[in-house]
């Protein structure tokens, strides 16, 4: 497979390119034509690639990608799962060179998209064209491309609870993550859930003068700092009512276990040009971003934000706040929790509203599973490493319904780095990592095929 593999790379990659120059981007209706494209697009390359009963499924967002080739119904079946939607590329004066004209440089593609998720989704396109071309497919294959991942995934959902028969499978199989680094290979072992909402708080109902108004009436955007402030108390621990209580606390043992993946400290700091890290008092860096919820603000706004000064109070402050969640909380819940509080503790000179967005539950994946040990015998052979396994911070919805409603593990076999910076501007994908991972598919369906025995 290795020569096929290096014969096609050169195609591999302009492949890539091209549906990186389709501006997918779900978020935003005026790009809705793209994301057809993109997924029409998909359906052409897997097809080409030698899948059968290839189509678009309709929703009400987004078409998903479905195809599959069952080669023998004694065999196991994989079901591959990626996005082909990507998120918006602003702000468009930061990056350095245009989001949707990839270009590689130092062996890096550059592009929205590049890492999260179109080439990582498209090593597992290749990676299917070589076994078939080479007659090396050891499992019946699916795939299930989706394109509203960075919208929450509802469609999906729905699409899951409705095909169950459709997708029946072994394993999923999912490259939408990181691995430590390019010399030490890592599978992801969990991910985090998340609630993510919406406040608005009102104070008078006109834009005031503030020497007029100032100190007599409400300020929103004064209020909303406050309040916002107060969610988090001096050990950097949230002070939403049972907002921790049922976060699921790792022993001793597991702490211990997790200490032992490298981190280097001065490294991450320097990286972000940091003087210091920051967050919930007594646990480290890499628990504070994997095991342990977390609110963040991601946007604030209101009043007058143009040139010079405008002496103003407004008359309405906005923010987006996010939560991400670990087992066993649940974000119905937590949404609710939040909205309660964050309702209660505002004053009586404003009003506030909060308006849920989209959510997602937590996972973690067994590393016990002859999923997992396929996938680490895999990466060994083409890393010469053992993978260490890896809990992270970010959230891929649909994980945590892939066991719910299909009782289906997901093994996350991610191939991108921290520094590919996803969803910021100048996104990048090593051709490196690309072609680890377009390697390491193919071991990970023989290895699976083999101890299923
Ligand atoms: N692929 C990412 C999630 C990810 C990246 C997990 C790296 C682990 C490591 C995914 O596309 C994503 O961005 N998810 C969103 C959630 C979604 C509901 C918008 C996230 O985590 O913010
Ligand atoms: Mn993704
Ligand atoms: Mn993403």
């Amino acid at each position: 497979m290795n020569k096929y593999i290096n014969d096609n790379k050169d195609r591999f990659i302009n492949e890539l390119l091209d549906m990186l120059r389709i501006p997918s981007v779900s978020a935003d209706p005026k790009f809705k034509g793209d994301v057809l494209r993109t997924a029409e697009f998909v359906k052409q390359r897997l097809i080409e690639a030698g899948a059968d009963h290839v189509e678009l499924c309709e929703t009400a967002g987004n078409p998903i990608v479905y195809g599959e080739k069952i080669i023998d119904p004694s065999l196991p079946t994989v079901l591959v799962y990626g996005h082909y939607d990507v998120q918006p590329a602003d702000p468009y004066e930061l990056w350095t060179s245009p989001p949707f004209e990839p270009v590689i440089k130092d062996g890096k593609i550059y592009a929205r998209g590049a890492c999260d998720d179109k080439g990582q989704m498209y090593m597992h396109v290749k990676a299917f064209e070589t076994m078939v071309q080479t007659g090396n497919l050891a499992c019946n294959a699916k795939f299930m491309i989706e394109g509203e991942e960075e919208v929450g995934s509802a469609n999906l959902g729905i699409f899951v609870k409705e095909n169950k028969e459709k997708l029946k499978s072994d394993v999923i199989l999912i490259s939408d993550t990181g691995m430590l680094g390019n010399d030490t290979p890592s599978i992801t072992t969990g991910l985090r859930g998340l609630s993510y909402v919406e406040v608005e708080v009102t104070g008078p109902n006109r834009d005031l003068h503030s020497g007029l108004y100032g100190g007599a009436v409400a300020n929103p955007i004064n209020i909303l700092c406050q309040m916002i402030a107060s969610l988090h108390d001096e050990h950097n621990h949230i002070t939403i009512p049972g907002f921790y209580d049922n976060v699921d606390e790792l022993s001793k043992e597991e702490r211990a276990e997790m200490a032992r993946a490298p981190f280097d400290l001065d490294r991450y700091k320097k990286a972000l040009d940091l003087t210091d890290v920051h967050g919930e008092e007594g646990y480290v860096t890499m628990e504070r971003n994997s095991i342990r919820p977390t609110l963040d603000v991601n946007g604030i706004w209101g009043g007058y934000t143009g040139e010079g000064a405008k002496t103003v109070i407004a008359s309405k402050a906005h923010a987006k706040i996010s939560m991400r969640l670990v087992p066993h909380q649940s974000s119905e819940e937590i949404t609710e929790k939040f909205k309660k509080h964050f309702e209660s503790i505002a004053p009586a000179s404003v009003k506030v509203t909060v308006k849920p967005h989209h959510g997602g539950e937590p996972v973690v994946t067994p590393t016990d599973s002859i999923a997992y040990r396929a996938a680490a015998k895999a990466y060994e052979e083409t890393f010469g490493v053992k993978p260490v396994p890896v809990r992270s911070g970010g959230s891929i919805p649909i994980v945590a319904m892939f066991k719910s409603e299909l009782g289906l593990d997901s093994v996350l076999m991610g191939f991108g780095l921290d520094s590919d910076a996803i969803h910021s501007p100048n996104e990048h994908f090593g051709i490196f990592n690309y072609m680890k991972g377009i390697e390491t598919i193919p071991l990970f369906y023989r290895h699976f095929a083999e101890m299923q025995q």
